[in-house]
């Protein structure tokens, strides 16, 4: 019994997300030269991309760790629960948003607002994955590693139900794992 056995697809592999990732960071090493950023990652999905993401920065920089959940039932609000804030102010600091994926972008626009209200000097949002078929808020994507069809994906940090977030990979589980309907988001 082997966790890959659960999924159905790889839509993206291993060899391709550390080929990518590391095309991200030399974009941001370009282009934040001589500058000194703090990343911005959303816990938990967004933690192995962040990992891979630092190392392939050859910037001094330094990170900062959310969390979030969203209010059951109000979706549509996209109203935002802080489980975890800022350790240190980002006041007068070049911000990147590191997320995972971008969804409906309800959780990122409520974010990018309550970040800006704490003054940084600039932001930016990167993602690994942008799911734009559902979008609801529209977010100004500045990097971007894949664009995904409209599939509920698992692995490299993204979970169902807390598992699958240890997949070295980008996929899609068999239905059977979730009985019927893929989960929503
Ligand atoms: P939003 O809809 O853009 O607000 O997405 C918020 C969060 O939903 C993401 O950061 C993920 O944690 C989760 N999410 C959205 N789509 C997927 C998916 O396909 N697989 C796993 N998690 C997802
Ligand atoms: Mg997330």
């Amino acid at each position: 019994m082997s966790l890959h056995d659960d999924v159905e697809e790889v839509l993206i592999d291993a060899a391709a997300i550390e080929a990518r990732v590391a095309e991200l960071g030399a974009q941001l090493t370009t282009d934040y030269e001589g500058r000194d950023p703090v990343l911005v990652s959303v816990l938990k999905g967004s933690l192995v991309f962040l990992a891979d993401l630092m190392r392939a920065m050859d910037l001094p920089s330094s990170i900062d760790l959310m969390e979030v959940s969203s209010y059951a039932g109000t979706e549509t609000s996209g109203q935002v629960r802080i489980l975890k804030d800022l350790s240190k102010s980002i006041e007068g600091r070049d911000v990147i948003v590191v997320e995972d994926i971008i969804d409906t972008g309800l959780t990122l626009n409520y974010l990018l607002r309550y970040l800006g209200e704490r003054k940084p000097a600039s932001i930016k949002i990167i993602c690994l994955l942008d799911k734009p078929a559902r979008r609801l808020a529209e977010i100004p994507i500045d990097y971007r590693g894949f664009t995904i069809p409209d599939r509920f994906v698992i692995g490299y940090g993204l979970d169902y139900e807390e598992r699958y977030r240890n997949l070295p990979y980008i996929g899609v589980l068999k239905p059977s794992v979730y009985g019927g309907a893929p989960p929503e988001g």
